[in-house]
């Protein structure tokens, strides 16, 4: 797709997610010639830099700018040309005149054309000041160029929250100029979750009640919260994880097909999976579905590691999760009584993220030995080891039919583009400067899965039966996880196989 001349704005670009993540997607998006000869990126926020100090920390000084390339010296000089800083002085309840003149002399010197991204790589808090002050010097307003706005998780801490943050985004920004980003959207197996069930013909007529029998989700981290103590602490699990990342999983699997590939059409069907989650209010489903818990000190390859009210910026008697499984299911003719189970944690032995499709069995066993175990299953390895597998029943050669496992598979690294996977922020930054918001979280969506979410949040959070379960760092999570999912079999400990 082409792109039009236009200039990116990223607001609280003295921060580690500018130097982490975004200015190392754009010099990619440079270096594979993505980005229109007309662009610029104006940083600004309270620090007071010039240009070249900002050069200097997010693309010369930078640890996170790795180019092995011979002349890369030369590449990162050209590149650095398009950086530029502007600070907002006091802070960001200010007069954006100052900053607006910047953007206005940037604009004719490099002939953008009036052609905005707003990046608010902020606290949600500040999210309507800021959308407001740009509407007060008429950065918002669409006409001569078009304005488009990218915001960063959370998207608010409630449901109630996230509605006043929609309100108050939507009071300064159209809705179709406002782009929720979730990293997980822009990976490249999430994405393929969509071409799987789409342009195959194999697996759609089988993706419903009629012949799966379960669907299991896994999200696991080998990491601890690091030194993110003090925001995880007021998040957990399920705000951190559960409520943008999977739920946004959740509504790929689970969402009919879209009339066309257009954004608006496969967001209404994602936004329609959201809603039929059946939503979880009475104390005993909440207790039965729900498991919370928390990881404890352990001994890992001869290191203690931290138990998680050890960390730092964590309250000694949190009872924030740093895992979380849930059992759920979605009211609708597709998935009537098929149970979902999704579980996320940190400090679990490996980082894995996986989808299982865990099919009915056959309907009739003629060979006896035929055991759960060789039931088919569709795996989407969603990272690492990107891919999907099949496993199916073979016959043991030799005498009778016993019956054995076989495994269908194809990997991301077996394509000659498969190693060169393009990283999220990569892709989600190409798509808003193209004006492409399928990747992206409508209004309805978030509210969608918050709606789902805030009566979870509600039992942990107020009813002495909602238990905080210890687990060891370093294995699948609480022992009473395996509940969750009796009568199934139990979660599959993913490894390559
Ligand atoms: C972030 C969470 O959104 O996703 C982190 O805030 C988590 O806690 C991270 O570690 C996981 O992302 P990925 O891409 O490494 O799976």
């Amino acid at each position: 797709k082409s792109m039009d001349e236009q200039m990116l704005i990223i607001f609280g670009a003295s921060g580690d997610l500018t130097k982490r993540k975004l200015i190392p997607a754009l010099y990619d998006l440079y270096k594979g010639d993505f980005l229109p000869e007309n662009f610029v990126v104006l940083g600004t926020s309270r620090s007071d830099l010039t240009d070249d100090d900002f050069r200097n920390r997010v693309v010369f000084n930078s640890e996170f700018l790795k180019d092995e390339a011979e002349n890369s010296d030369a590449t990162k000089a050209e590149f650095a040309k398009k950086l530029f800083y502007k600070d907002l002085g006091d802070g960001y309840d200010t007069d954006f005149t100052p900053l607006k003149e910047r953007i206005h002399e940037l604009n004719s010197k490099f002939k953008i054309n009036h052609n905005f991204v707003f990046y608010f790589s902020l606290p949600p808090s500040i999210y309507e000041t800021v959308a407001k002050n740009l509407a007060a010097v008429d950065l918002s307003v669409e006409g001569v160029g078009w304005k488009r706005l990218i915001v960063e998780k959370p998207f608010g801490y409630s449901l109630e929250t996230a509605k006043e943050l929609n309100i108050g985004l939507q009071k300064y920004f159209r809705e179709s100029q406002i782009y929720r980003i979730d990293h997980y959207l822009g990976k490249e197996t999430v994405q393929n979750l969509l071409v799987t069930r789409f342009s195959n013909t194999v697996f759609e007529p089988l993706w419903n009640r009629n012949y799966i029998r379960h669907v299991e989700i896994t999200n696991a981290e080998s990491v601890g919260v690091g030194n993110r103590g003090g925001y995880y602490d007021k998040s957990g699990a399920l705000r951190d994880m559960f409520q943008n990342h999977l739920m946004q999983i959740v509504s790929i699997v689970a969402m009919e097909p879209p009339i066309s590939d257009d954004p608006e059409e496969i967001r209404n069907e994602k936004v329609k999976a959201l809603k039929s989650l059946r939503i979880m209010d009475d104390e005993e489903t909440l207790f039965n579905h729900t498991i919370r818990g928390q990881y404890t000190s352990a001994i890992i390859n001869g290191e203690t590691v931290k138990g998680y009210r050890e960390e730092e910026g964590v309250d000694p008697a949190s009872t924030t999760e740093t895992f979380a499984a849930i059992k759920f299911y979605i009211d609708n003719w597709r998935w009537k009584d098929v149970p979902f189970y999704v579980r996320t944690a940190k400090r679990m032995p490996t980082k894995v993220t996986e989808i299982v499709i865990h099919f009915k069995p056959s309907h009739h066993h003629i060979f006896k030995d035929q055991d759960f175990d060789t039931d088919n299953k569709l795996i989407i390895r969603i990272q690492p080891d990107e891919g999907i597998l099949m496993k199916f029943g073979v016959k043991v050669p030799g005498q009778g039919f016993n019956v054995e496992r076989a495994n269908m598979d194809f990997y991301y690294s077996d394509l000659e583009e498969g190693n060169n996977i393009m990283e999220a922020y990569e892709r989600l930054l190409l798509d808003a400067m193209q004006g492409d918001a399928t990747l992206y979280a409508r209004a309805d969506e978030v509210e969608a899965a918050w709606a789902f979410v805030d009566p979870i949040l509600k039992y942990w959070n107020e009813s002495k039966s909602a238990i905080v379960h210890g687990y060891s760092a370093g294995v699948w999570g609480p022992l009473h996880a395996d509940d969750l999912i009796e009568g199934r079999g139990f979660w599959r400990n993913p490894c390559k196989n």
